[in-house]
């Protein structure tokens, strides 16, 4: 249960034209089915570069991952991945975007029975009047649901999502936070998150792990976040143990900060 990720002792160091670059060093980490786990760290520090070689889309230089008893080699759609900027294609509709994912992971469902997983899962994000709009169309926040409804419907076994909000303004990202957490709650979906926001670390997430500072980053605590859930944002931030968690996440990030400046 507790190891249905593993990622082990990883470390990546990039070929750069000025020497080799250790971005992250020996970073250990398990995620269990249907956990939240998020990744912390100051921007840099290799939070991306550790997210894409679960995502099978970076090799990692030694160690490596294990996802449900199976390394991790490639890309699959085992492994649903979001990023910060929406990688949705521009001459497809939402619809389309999300139906050309699922055409590949479920080839022999009936073309009704595709486009019918493909409208639940853009209702879900509550994208059904915007199905046949392309990203053109449609903002920053509705372009990241596209992207959130593509990764869900192509059932992965993990989701791992990529400074999702990051580009988005305040409102637009607590509603996406909330979507997100009622989604999680709903399908006890694995996921693991990248982010540098320490308020939607501690509202999203079983587990953060909080990473040190580049290069050679790695991850230097795991806090688990013991707040009530269903969690409420206005509920948990007047809680003792969310202040406490917060400084303690805050004094962590700091200090790595300090290292460097
Ligand atoms: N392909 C690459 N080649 C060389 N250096 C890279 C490459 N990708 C990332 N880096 C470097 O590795 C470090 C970590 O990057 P990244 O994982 O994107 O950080 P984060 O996502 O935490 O902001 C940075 O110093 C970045 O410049
Ligand atoms: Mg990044």
């Amino acid at each position: 249960m507790s190891q249905f990720l593993q990622i082990s002792d990883v470390t990546k160091t990039f070929e750069t034209p000025r020497g080799p670059y250790p971005a992250i060093q020996h970073c250990t980490l398990s995620v269990g089915q249907g956990e939240f786990v998020t990744l912390i760290g100051h921007s840099g520090c290799g939070k991306s570069t550790l997210l894409s070689i679960v995502a099978g889309l970076t090799h990692p230089t030694t160690g490596g991952v294990i996802l449900d008893g199976k390394e991790v080699t490639s890309p699959g759609p085992d492994r649903g991945m979001v990023f910060q900027q929406h990688a949705l294609l521009p001459w497809l509709s939402a619809h389309d975007n999300v139906l050309l994912a699922v055409e590949e992971v479920f080839p022999s469902l009936s073309r009704k029975d595709q486009k019918d997983r493909v409208m639940h899962f853009l209702d879900m994000v509550g994208l059904i009047e915007a199905a046949q709009k392309y990203p053109a169309e449609l903002s920053g926040g509705m372009c990241q649901r596209v992207g959130i409804a593509r990764a869900l419907a192509m059932r992965p076994k993990v989701l791992l999502l990529d400074e999702p909000f990051g580009a988005l303004d305040a409102l637009t990202r607590g509603h996406l936070q909330d979507e997100v957490l009622r989604i999680w709650q709903k399908f006890g979906q694995t996921v693991l998150m990248v982010t540098h926001d320490v308020d939607e670390a501690i509202l999203l997430s079983d587990r953060i792990a909080l990473m040190t500072n580049g290069p050679g980053a790695t991850i230097g605590e795991v806090v688990r976040v013991d707040l009530p859930r269903p969690r409420n944002r206005r509920v948990i931030v007047g809680m003792p143990a969310y202040h406490d968690l917060k400084v303690r996440i805050l004094e962590f990030l700091y200090e790595r900060y300090e290292l460097v400046s």
